[in-house]
């Protein structure tokens, strides 16, 4: 059996938080494969409103395996104020939930870290969630990390060797030693919990889940233009977003990978620092905002919109080989009489729909206009039941993209979407 991947095609909050929790029922896994508690995956049902961080979106079915996968960085303290809110909701998560051994930690003094490098950074900050994401995966890289398969036994030395090094480099930063006494007797404490998990070597795991025949759907974190390699370097997040990071990430052979299913707003944002070529600055950028609730489902920050970038998204399709495509929050776009899309860029005078190395500067987008809809499609539930103006878009959007949109969301709850397969 092939595991589907699904992930952002944007600048993350796309919606798949949402779209995972409703796909979960055709499958028996769900496994993170990148990030960590940058990561706010919204799901909403019955009324009830839940943000996920590190948990994947699959823990609200009980039939299903969830595995955070060796790619993601783990921080304790986070996963158990999760875990234990979840389980107040009822959900036996230590029966359905599998971390790997191979997950990075993400220790208190790399959050410390992380706000003094960007506090560092002055007027080039990238806005981090601030949740220690970058020192912990750059502890990783130059192979200084410590994984949870490394202290679950008890033995702390390697963290404390981490914690050391870690505050000579605050004091050299900052130009004091912090006091971590309080921090780090809660990550222990933390840790303890996080003990009572099935800690599980996940890449032997998911594969032999997969040659039983169990089918698998991978969940990324963050989006595509955040991707350490193919993003807006360096505004970026510091993992592989894209589909090759549900490969390394979980120890998924490429050829192995089913279906990529890629996920879009019907429009664009952004939170933190960075490019953003078709970002609005005016009513029109603060409509959306105010009307797609357009705020960090992590940090509260402010979301900077803008219309959906054609040039972006084919390079997104390109680097993950998406096979369908997911269009989120369209019915945020009801009340617009026209719709804009960037089909191309003019950077230097000329046109290119081929995304170019650097979106730093100097890029024109160059838009298509498309008549709006002007219904509401909250209650619809059959693609035929959709206007004919949304249809066309709908259409547009397939044409330029060389791809099949397959699933259409009308509104944030698990039953406010279209199937169209
Ligand atoms: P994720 O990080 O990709 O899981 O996305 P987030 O949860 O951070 O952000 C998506 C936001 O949009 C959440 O508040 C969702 O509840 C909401 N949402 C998802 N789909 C729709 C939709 O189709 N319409 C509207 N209006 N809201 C949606
Ligand atoms: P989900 O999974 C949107 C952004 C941050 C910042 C940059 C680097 O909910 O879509 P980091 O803390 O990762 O070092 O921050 O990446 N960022 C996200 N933006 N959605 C996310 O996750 C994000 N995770 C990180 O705002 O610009
Ligand atoms: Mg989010």
């Amino acid at each position: 059996m092939k595991a589907d991947v699904l992930l952002g095609l944007q600048w993350g909050d796309e919606g798949k938080g949402k779209v995972v929790d409703v796909l979960t029922p055709a499958y028996d896994v769900v496994a993170r494969f990148q990030g960590g508690p940058n990561a706010g995956h919204t799901l909403e049902f019955d009324g009830k409103k839940y943000v996920l961080r590190s948990i994947p979106s699959g823990i609200f079915q009980d039939n299903t395996i969830n595995i955070i996968g060796g790619g993601v960085v783990f921080d304790p303290v986070l996963f158990e104020e999760e875990a234990r809110a979840l389980e107040a909701s009822g959900v036996d998560i230590k029966k359905i939930l599998k971390i790997s051994k191979k997950v990075h930690l993400i220790l208190p003094t790399h959050r410390l870290l992380d706000a003094a490098l960007e506090k560092a950074k002055g007027d080039s900050k990238i806005g981090t969630t601030g949740k220690g994401i970058g020192p912990t995966y750059t502890d990783k890289v130059s192979r200084q990390g410590v994984r949870l398969g490394d202290v679950v036994g008890g033995d702390l030395s390697k963290y404390e060797a981490a914690r050391d090094r870690h505050i000579r480099r605050l004091a050299e930063l900052t130009g004091a030693a912090p006091d971590i006494a309080e921090a780090e007797a809660k990550w222990l404490k933390a840790l303890e919990y996080v003990r009572q998990f099935d800690i599980i070597d996940s890449e032997h795991e998911v594969n032999r889940l997969l040659a039983q025949g169990k089918k698998m759907l991978c969940e990324g974190a963050q989006g595509t233009m955040l991707d350490v390699d193919y993003g807006s370097y360096p505004f970026v997040t510091s993992s592989n977003t894209i589909t090759a990071g549900a490969c390394s990430g979980l120890g998924v052979a490429p050829r192995n990978i089913g279906e990529v299913y890629g996920i879009f707003k019907a429009y664009c944002t952004r939170v933190g620092a960075g490019p953003f070529p078709t970002e609005l600055f005016d009513e029109t950028g603060k409509t959306i905002r105010d009307l797609g609730h357009e705020y960090g489902a992590v940090t509260g920050r402010e979301r900077r919109c803008g219309w959906i970038d054609l040039v972006a998204l084919r390079y997104a399709i390109m680097l993950n080989g998406v096979t369908r495509l997911i269009m989120m929050k369209s019915d945020v776009l009801d009340g617009f009489s026209e719709i804009k899309a960037c089909t191309a860029y003019r950077v230097n005078g000329e046109e290119t729909r081929d995304f170019p190395f650097s979106i730093d500067a100097g890029i024109e987008p160059v838009y298509t206009t498309i008549p709006g809809w002007k219904t509401p499609l909250g209650n619809m539930r059959a693609y035929d039941e959709l206007p004919d103006a949304f249809k066309a878009y709908v259409r547009f959007l397939e044409e330029e993209l060389a791809t099949p949109i397959t699933i259409i969301s009308v509104g944030p709850d698990r039953t406010e979407t279209i199937i169209r397969d």
